[in-house]
């Protein structure tokens, strides 16, 4: 008989659940997008920027997961940015709001079998890093899966070697190509002074951190901290697609006990609102290029 606990985080999707999904998307739009976006918390503008566009509200795809908070039911947004083909997530789902870590990784590989070949990821992130400033643009060099350490990886369970291999290697997680085009799109699009490269950490959420755990958080290297993206990445890097991170650091987190400014979601709202055209036009050119 299997222990409670490996059963409560073995996947529940079989190859057909994906499979069926990916039909009937490839049945209902003409678009075969190579790459896919998804949009963090107020950073979906750029699906409403796509040509062309294909919308399908989560509800209406079968076997897609969908959102239980009303007014934010997300939808898939095919279409074209710049004359490349993509498809964008405006809404995730995020392990905080109670889904399981396969779910919140369902889309990617639909993405994969939809044969998307690079997956963009944007997130909202508090600044770890002593020397970023709120508003930066952090191009993700690598991650820590701080979920994964208590055993909520998205590839616990049985491995269908149809997406990747049992044990996938990490250390190439974010491509160091897609990394260096970035970079280069941003000083060409005028956001090199805020342009930063960093670890992103992620923690299951929804509590911001205590001081004690910034700082551990600073001790372990982290650049950037956020409640999202690791389980995407992984499950993205298991079937062997590219990955660009990219994290707007919406706060300074609070390493101090005489502080006394307090990590909100009213501040993070604000900053990704301030920066999300620059994040936008970053994100089209570059994806111009790819
Ligand atoms: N901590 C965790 N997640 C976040 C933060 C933060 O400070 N800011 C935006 N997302």
């Amino acid at each position: 008989m299997e222990a409670a606990s490996s059963s409560s985080n073995r996947c529940s999707y079989s190859y057909d659940d994906y499979r069926e999904t990916t039909d009937w998307l490839l049945s209902h739009t003409e678009q075969r997008p190579k790459v896919a976006i998804i949009c963090g918390s107020g950073l979906g503008g750029l699906g409403d920027l796509l040509d062309n566009k294909t919308v399908f509200p989560y509800k209406d795809i079968p076997r897609f997961p969908t959102s239980t908070v009303p007014g934010h039911e997300g939808q898939l947004v095919f279409g074209s940015l710049r004359g490349r083909q993509c498809v964008c997530m405006q809404g995730r789902f995020h392990f905080y709001e109670g889904y399981n870590i396969h779910t919140v990784t369902y889309p990617v590989r639909v993405f994969f079998l939809l044969g998307v070949e690079t997956l963009i990821v944007t997130n909202a992130a508090g600044g770890v890093n002593g020397s970023f400033n709120v508003g930066d643009i952090m191009l993700i060099k690598d991650h820590i899966n701080m979920p994964g350490f208590a055993g909520q990886n998205p590839l616990c369970g049985h491995n269908d070697e149809r997406f990747g291999v049992r044990f996938p290697c990490m250390s190439d997680a974010y491509d160091r190509d897609l990394i260096a085009l970035a970079k280069h799109t941003a000083e060409e699009q005028g956001c090199g002074t805020f342009l930063q490269q960093g670890v992103y950490c992620m923690l299951a959420g929804p509590t911001f951190e205590t001081i004690a755990e910034c700082r551990l958080l600073q001790l372990l290297g982290a650049d950037a901290v956020g409640m999202s993206t690791v389980p995407e990445v992984v499950v993205a890097r298991h079937c062997g697609m590219r990955v660009l991170g990219l994290s707007l650091i919406t706060n300074k987190v609070v390493t101090d006990y005489a502080s006394v400014e307090k990590a909100n979601h009213e501040e993070v709202l604000e900053t990704t609102r301030r920066r999300t055209q620059d994040l936008q036009r970053l994100v089209s050119h570059l994806i111009a290029k790819i």
